[in-house]
């Protein structure tokens, strides 16, 4: 069985936006969130509601087709920024922005986020405050040294990236070399915040199984502290998937020091 990484041309050909949401978003009616859905949200909650990270610019890096990793991040920065490596989901991303007939559905999530901020009221206001806060839809390949190549963005507040360095990395020597080419985005002093799953080896996306790099805690410990960071909180929760053989979530967040 090939369990190497899977590539950038099995993104291409394979990754379907829809049967991604399928696999991983898509609720029944009244159903509760997946655990690794409950975990993202509750952490940027508490990261975006702590107020330790501020500023104006929020890049979403590898977001794939999904927006309600940025729910939390519009209550407090004015230009968000999201990115991913396929045209089939910065093409969903944009069908949500325009309000389109076929966008994904995000509502449960909008909800979550909602009644995390005790405003359960308000779920057409939140939307509309994310799509008036998004001011940019790029294209990003993050082993670029520059991943928005040939733009040059102004540098950022924050980053946030979720399943994403472990889908395009195919080491851990890449995964560091990545931390540090997504340094060069922040200004001194900004935040950079990781979620995604420790010791994974595969993942489903509809029928399609993919493979992503199998990390531990240890393992990306290290390479946010050789990329030069500051970790700041390190969160790991045990978890198992349906789709996928990981055994647990983490969130790392962690800082560019001001000196640099
Ligand atoms: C498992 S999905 C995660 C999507 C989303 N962030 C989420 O939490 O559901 C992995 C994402 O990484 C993106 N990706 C893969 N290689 C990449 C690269 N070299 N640069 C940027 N994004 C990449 C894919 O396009 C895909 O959207």
């Amino acid at each position: 069985m090939d369990t190497r990484v899977s590539g950038p041309e099995t993104f291409i050909k394979k990754f379907n936006p829809k049967e991604y949401y399928d696999s991983y978003y898509a609720l029944d009616e009244g159903a509760m969130l997946e655990e690794r859905t409950d975990f993202i949200l509750r952490n940027l909650h508490e990261i975006f509601s702590s107020g330790v990270v501020k500023g104006n610019t929020l890049i979403d890096i590898g977001a794939g087709s999904a927006i309600f990793e940025l729910l939390s991040a519009c209550e407090v920065f004015t230009n968000i920024i999201i990115s991913d490596f396929l045209e089939q989901n910065l093409t969903e991303l944009k069908k949500w922005l325009k309000k389109d007939s076929n966008m994904l559905d995000w509502t449960p999530y909008v909800k979550f986020v909602c009644d995390l901020e005790g405003k359960s009221a308000n779920l057409e206001e939140k939307e509309e405050k994310l799509r008036q806060t998004v001011k940019q839809v790029l294209k990003c390949d993050v082993l670029k040294k520059n991943p928005f190549e040939p733009l040059v963005l102004p540098p950022a507040d924050c980053l946030i990236g979720c399943f994403c360095l472990e889908s395009a990395c195919k080491d851990m020597a890449t995964y560091c070399n990545t931390l540090k080419s997504l340094k060069d985005l922040l200004k001194p002093g900004g935040h950079i915040i990781i979620q995604s799953a420790l010791n994974g080896t595969f993942y489903y996306v509809g029928r399609k199984k993919f493979h992503p790099l199998t990390t531990t805690k240890k393992d990306i410990e290290k390479a946010v502290i050789e990329a030069g960071y500051e970790i700041l909180k390190f969160v790991v929760k045990q978890s198992r998937s349906h789709n996928s053989d990981y055994d647990s979530l983490y969130c790392v967040h962690a800082r560019k020091p001001c000196s640099l």
